[in-house]
């Protein structure tokens, strides 16, 4: 393959991402939930597109990502899969769709990418998900991991607290290690000290995609309504706010509203003659 189409190949699938590693060619996720925002991101360039768990709280309104199903998951992705006609789409594993074993894990792989039309899975955890993610990659199926902070975890990590500081540097090495013996094709860090994400980096053969886990990792993700500016809470440190699109919706709205009030909508442009 020659370099320019390893680097700006037509359909990403998972091996280019270790080319991308291996050239030093950073590249672009962004999580996507929707037919619509998912053409705008692939046409856009954008390299990975994940259909994040993350919809439970940003689209079905959910306190947090526990509660969404795989059934639920199989939607968003069908949506998000139909629109990209270049980006490697990757489904999250929802929580309890895999912590039980190798068997249900790979059963819930399977029927996630059989009926969504995506190219890969990502579950959460390191050494404590090494056989769930070797039974899916045995089958054929691409893995992506999710190491640091992961929020299926919340709960039991105490909240959103960076991962991998002090003494939690070496078992997040084990993680990152892990995940990649099981033979996962990628790995998410989140939340996690920049010099540390680097060192993982450094060591792992497969590309690391970062998340709050500074400027070293072969990838960057960000959760698609934080970087757009949906969302009306304050941005977490980590992230850069693109544009603002809460604002730019509600102003629209606003106005939206007072000109049907005030019966200046629809016009005479906006009506069909007989
Ligand atoms: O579901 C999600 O949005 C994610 C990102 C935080 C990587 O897993």
């Amino acid at each position: 393959m020659d370099q320019n189409q390893s680097q700006t190949p037509k359909l990403v699938r998972t091996a280019h991402l270790k080319e991308f590693k291996q050239a030093g060619r950073k590249f672009s996720c962004l999580t996507s939930y929707d037919h619509m925002t998912a053409g705008i991101f692939d046409e856009a360039g954008i390299d990975v597109l994940l259909v994040g768990d993350s919809a439970a709280d940003n689209s079905l309104g959910y306190t947090s990502t526990l509660p969404v199903t795989v059934d639920e998951m199989i939607s968003f992705g069908r949506a998000v899969a139909s629109a990209a006609k270049r980006a490697l789409v990757v489904i999250d594993m929802p929580f309890g769709s895999y912590e039980t074993g190798p068997a249900d894990a790979l059963a819930n792989a399977i029927k996630l990418m059989k009926t969504s039309g995506v190219a890969a899975v990502k579950l959460e955890g390191g050494e404590r998900s090494e056989i769930q993610i070797k039974a899916i990659v045995d089958a054929g199926i691409p893995v992506m991991g999710h190491i640091g902070f992961t929020p299926q975890s919340v709960n039991a990590l105490g909240g959103f607290r960076v991962q991998g500081r002090g003494e939690g540097a070496e078992q997040l090495l084990a993680d990152a290690k892990a995940v990649e013996a099981a033979g996962a094709f990628a790995v998410v860090l989140e939340m996690v000290p920049a010099e540390i994400a680097a060192q993982v980096t450094a060591e792992l053969s497969i590309p690391t995609i970062g998340i709050g886990a500074g400027p070293d990792t072969d990838g960057q993700i960000l959760v698609w309504t934080d970087f757009a500016g949906l969302t009306s809470q304050k941005p977490r440190k980590f992230v850069k706010r693109y544009a603002n699109i809460r604002e730019t919706l509600f102003e629209s709205a606003k106005q939206y509203s007072k000109d049907v009030n005030e019966g200046k909508f629809p016009t005479q442009d906006h009506s069909f003659e007989n």
